[in-house]
């Protein structure tokens, strides 16, 4: 099999990818409502997508491979970095687009899941690098992305397009809440973050 993506590689482009929605989505303007919601649907998908191959195939990797205590502290914290995130996201969606609150949870946004990706770079995937063979983590590569792209192709299809023709095209951003009963991992935590926390 030719060029096969190892799994820090595969997790790094993904990095790049929402680094880039990030930086667009902190260039838009409080004008530019549209944009600023298909940029944030399309980060949430990224995110979605990337979290779920870390917390269901790379971290419990990872933590199998270490063996030192700081190597597994670091699998906690990146779980509860995933968490923040998902508490904030909603917070994002919920603001209007076309105001500078948006722009300012955008920003926390941005900030928390910069450093996230930063920190697995620098921490995680350096020492995964050790504890994993070159084949393990080509092999953990390749498990990855047949489930991305299982993960995409659900997100595209079926539910998604019936949410997308009942909430108006929002269906992206939606689609996420509607494939929690797929993730069971994933579902308590994201199924908990509310969209009706508006009363202040
Ligand atoms: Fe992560
Ligand atoms: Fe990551």
């Amino acid at each position: 099999m030719p060029n096969r993506t190892d799994a820090i590689s595969l997790l790094k482009a993904d990095h790049e990818k929402v680094r880039g929605l990030l930086s667009q989505l902190e260039k838009s303007t409080e004008r530019s409502a549209a944009k600023r919601e298909t940029l944030l649907a399309q980060l949430e998908t990224e995110i979605l997508v990337h979290t779920t191959i870390e917390e269901e195939i790379f971290y419990p990797a990872y933590r199998e491979a270490v063996s030192k205590k700081e190597d597994r502290k670091l699998y906690q914290e990146a779980i509860e970095e995933h968490h923040v995130v998902d508490l904030v996201m909603p917070e994002v969606k919920e603001a209007d687009p076309s105001s500078e609150i948006f722009a300012a949870k955008a920003k926390v946004l941005k900030e928390l899941i910069e450093h996230h990706a930063e920190e697995e770079e620098k921490e995680m995937f350096k020492r995964a690098k050790k504890a994993f063979e070159a084949e393990e983590l080509k092999e953990l590569g390749e498990r990855m992305l047949a489930r991305k792209e299982e993960l995409m192709e659900e997100m595209e299809g079926g539910q998604a397009g019936a949410r997308k023709s009942r909430q108006g095209g929002r269906g992206k951003q939606r689609m996420a809440n509607g494939h929690d009963q797929h993730m069971p991992p994933r579902s308590t935590r994201r199924g908990g973050a509310s969209r009706e926390q508006t009363a202040h």
